[in-house]
Formats: structure tokens, C-alpha cells, sequence
């Protein structure tokens, strides 16, 4: 079952949005399927070609842009600049927002359209589930030949019952950020650091899934962050991002961190449209409208701050920080994780009876405060090579389930992880899974079998083991 909340808010509040007025349409970065999104992807591929041809060392070239967010080792002539992009910390959301803001104003310089304004793709949306068709032609600059091929084709499209409810959770987290590493997938924007890591553990919800899943899922360049950027469809994700971003700010009752200082004022440096390196930090991107001069046209967002405007402020975690979840047990694995090319892969968790209680007791609570029930499996690593593509959580899987169709109906949930192949958090809703068992299997927490299995997408696994290992499982409702 889908949790369709947002959905629902865009149908009751449509006529709000109306009464909004209309933007003007520089500064307003367009859904990729309307026709102000066709006549950007127009610009942004004459800019491609452009970049393209550009030599590797000047800032503007387009190897050099995508090297900006990551790079592959051993690159020649590295720039200290490079590989400089946030993830697993709390300013994945800022770090991105100042690179897609310099990047949209280099377009314009090499698009010779100074209206541009970066598309985004809204995975989410029912009519959006597949690559958009401008990216499948393959002569266009906007083709990568390296995502997978039913991608590109466009006969694959994400699947629904991940990627809306994903969003929808992110969208629910009322914390911007953790302070402790355990509790960031928890929380909509990561964990506090004090400097500047490039890939740190403590990934926000919104990173976790839905950004690494689709990431994973377009595979190819899009799949390693190392090569992510040099795709160009990989801005119009990160724009859809930055727009989740402002809508869940925009939903009331969430704040980001303003009164942290070592947020607000970590600056990142990157070039501008005239090569000249430009420092922002987060206190300079708060509102896109006032100074970084861009909005979404995006009709639910408007409606959403329309709303939350008119409602009475509610609990307010002003300091952004995430409070404790309301329950938690812990579990011990019964035995060490195994190795995931045997799929699938049964994890044995010892539900003992003295757990068994608390856990029908979490099942229920999450039933009655609409918490979010789920199982957390923190300090997972694995061999590099699984990282690019989706951790799979299935309950009582029958030993003989190789239907992909059979697979589907137990499946809890899954997760991914775009390169994080260490010490990550992996975070799969139960709730949905744990009804269906209550009500079609009879619910016996001592006899739950959780089995986990990587989702190759019809790839052979790689010769090489892929061991998992991990520090700790809990079950916990999350709020
Ligand atoms: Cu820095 Cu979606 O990646």
C-alpha cells in the first residue's frame, strides 16, 4: 500500500495554488516534462556540446564540472577543487544546492540562453517514473550510453510502492538533523559534523532513499559517485532534491538548523559563470527566491507553504535537532550475516520470547500514533560492487521463492546506498509487512524470518565474495 499523503494534499489544495499568481519565467526552474522543461532541455544540451568540447583543465568544461562532485583516482592533473561533494552529513542538501546554482549559470553562459533554468525530474510523480524521453535519444548530449539499458529504453520505470512512500517519510521527519550517527536516517538532512567530509556515515532520510535509490537504479555513471555528474541527467535528479528541500520546509513545524553556526557558515568554493571561484555557505542559500534568485514551478510546493502559512505552528523542533525515537529494541543476530552473492541471503534475528511481547506491543503503537515502524541495521559494510544497487528486506520468504512476482509480495522494503559500501546505516520500513503477516499469516514475532538479498537487476553477480557485516539491528517506531 502506497502512503500517498502528499498526493492527497495536492488534490484537496490545488486551488490554493492557483490563487498564488503567476512566477515570471526567469529564475523559475520548470518540471523536465512540460514544455518550458523541453525548451530548457533545448539550451542545456547546446551547452553540453559545448563543455564537451572544452579542454579537461578549464573550469568550465564539462569533465571538470563532474569532476567538481567526484572523481575517479588516478585522474591526471587533479584539482584541489575536485571531489568535494557532501554526503552521509549535514550538508548534503547545502553542498548540492551551491553546486546546481553555479552549474545553471555556466549553462546559461554556454547556452547563450540567459533565461535557463535547471529542469527537474519529479521521480515521484505517477507520469515521471521512467528516464524522461529527451534522455533516451542516443545521438543527444543528453545521452549517457552507461546507464542500464532498460533505463534508457524507457521500459523500466521506479517502482512506486519504494519510491512514494520514501519521499512521503522523508517528507514526515521533523528533525533537519542528528547529532549522533545512529539517529540520521531519522532525520530529513543528516548528522551534525564540524567539517567538511566527503562521504560520512550518517546519511538523512531523504539522501538514504529516495536520492541513492534512484541513483542506484539509473546505474552506469549515475550509479558510482565518483562518475555521478558527468551524466547530465544527474542535475535534474539533484534539482528535484533541492526542490523536496523546499517543499519540506514549506510543510510547517520544520526548521533548518539556523541557530548552528558551524552549518550556516561553512563555506564551499566552486566557480561561477566567469571561472572565478565563489565561496557560499548555507546562511546564503535559506530562501532560493531572495538570494539565489530561483524558484520551483512547482504548484504542490506553493500550495503546501500556502497552507502551513495559515496553520498555527505545532511542536517545533526550532533547533532543528532530532528528538529520541519513542521505542527501540535491540537485537541480536543470531549468527555473523553471510555472503550476499547467495541470494537471497536469510539473516537469522533472535526474536526470543521475552522479546516477543515488546514487539507486538511496537507493532501495535505504530498502528495507533501512526509512527513509522522500522528495523535499522547500523555499521552495515559490504564489498564494493553492491553499492550501486538496493538492499532488499523480505519477511517470512518462502525457501522456494524465485518468482519475481512471488518475491514482490514479501518484500518489507529496500534501501541503497550510491557508493557508501562502509560503516552506513541501512533503515527498511516493517509496518506494511508486519500487517500483512497480522492479518494473513498470524503474527508470531518469535517466528519472523527477516531475509535480506541484493536486487542485481538481472545482472550476473560479480566472482568476488560480498561479505556483510554489521554492528547493530534494532526495531524501533520512528516519529
Ligand atoms: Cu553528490 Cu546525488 O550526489
Amino acid at each position: 500500500m502506497i502512503r500517498g499523503k502528499y498526493q492527497i494534499m495536492s488534490a484537496v489544495l490545488i486551488g490554493l495554488a492557483m490563487s498564488a499568481g503567476p512566477l515570471s519565467a526567469q529564475g523559475v526552474r520548470p518540471n523536465v516534462n512540460t514544455p518550458a522543461g523541453a525548451q530548457m532541455l533545448a539550451s542545456y544540451a547546446r551547452a553540453i556540446e559545448v563543455m564537451r568540447r572544452l579542454p579537461a583543465n578549464d573550469p568550465h568544461s564539462w569533465s571538470f564540472q563532474a569532476n567538481l562532485h567526484g572523481f575517479v583516482a588516478g585522474t591526471p592533473n587533479p584539482s584541489p577543487m575536485w571531489g568535494q561533494c557532501q554526503h552521509g552529513n549535514w550538508w548534503f542538501l547545502s553542498w548540492h544546492r551551491t553546486y546546481l546554482h553555479c552549474f545553471e549559470k555556466i549553462i546559461r553562459v554556454h547556452s547563450g540562453d540567459a533565461n535557463f533554468a535547471l529542469p527537474y525530474w519529479d521521480w515521484s510523480d505517477a507520469t515521471s517514473r521512467s528516464l524522461p524521453t529527451a534522455f533516451r535519444a542516443t545521438g543527444s548530449p543528453l545521452y549517457d550510453g552507461t546507464r542500464r539499458a532498460s533505463v534508457n529504453n524507457g521500459s523500466d520505470a521506479l517502482d512506486e510502492s519504494v519510491i512514494v512512500s520514501d519521499v512521503n517519510y522523508a517528507l514526515s521527519r521533523t528533525a533537519f538533523f542528528s547529532v549522533s550517527l545512529n539517529d540520521a536516517a531519522d532525520t530529513f538532512g543528516g548528522v551534525r559534523v564540524t567539517e567538511p567530509s566527503h562521504f560520512h556515515a550518517g546519511s538523512g532520510a531523504l539522501e538514504l532513499s529516495p536520492h541513492n535509490y534512484v541513483h542506484g537504479w539509473v546505474g552506469g555513471n549515475m550509479g558510482d559517485p565518483d562518475r555521478a555528474a558527468r551524466d547530465p541527467l544527474f542535475f535534474l535528479h539533484h534539482a528535484n532534491v533541492d526542490r523536496l528541500w523546499d517543499l519540506w520546509l514549506a510543510s510547517g513545524d520544520r526548521a533548518n538548523p539556523t541557530s548552528e553556526p558551524i552549518w550556516m557558515n561553512q563555506g564551499f568554493t566552486l566557480f561561477d559563470e566567469n571561472k572565478r571561484p565563489v565561496t557560499l555557505a548555507a546562511r546564503d542559500m535559506l530562501n532560493t527566491r531572495t538570494q539565489l534568485n530561483y524558484v520551483y514551478a512547482d504548484r504542490l510546493l506553493q500550495a503546501v507553504r500556502a497552507a502551513a502559512a495559515k496553520r498555527p505552528p505545532q511542536v517545533k523542533f526550532a533547533s532543528g535537532q532530532r528528538p529520541k525515537p519513542r521505542v527501540q529494541l535491540v537485537l541480536e543476530p543470531q549468527k555473523p550475516w553471510g555472503d550476499l552473492k547467495k541470494v537471497p541471503m536469510q539473516i537469522a534475528l533472535k526474536i526470543d520470547a521475552a522479546e516477543a511481547g515488546p514487539l507486538y506491543q511496537l507493532a501495535r503503537k505504530d498502528k495507533v500514533a501512526k509512527g513509522e515502524l522500522v528495523l535499522v541495521v547500523e555499521g552495515i559494510s559490504f564489498g564494493a560492487g553492491v553499492a550501486d544497487s538496493p538492499l532488499e528486506l523480505f519477511l517470512n520468504l518462502p525457501a522456494n521463492a524465485n518468482q519475481p512476482a512471488i518475491k514482490q509480495r514479501y518484500l518489507a522494503d529496500r534501501t541503497a546506498f550510491f557508493g557508501h559500501a562502509h560503516n552506513g546505516t541501512a533503515r527498511f520500513r516493517l509496518g506494511e509487512a508486519f500487517e500483512r503477516v497480522r492479518t494473513q499469516e498470524g503474527f508470531r514475532p518469535e517466528a519472523l524470518t527477516f531475509t535480506l538479498a541484493r536486487n542485481w537487476y538481472g545482472a550476473t553477480p560479480p566472482a568476488t565474495p560480498l561479505p556483510v557485516t554489521f554492528k547493530r539491528v534494532t526495531i524501533q517506531v520512528e516519529q
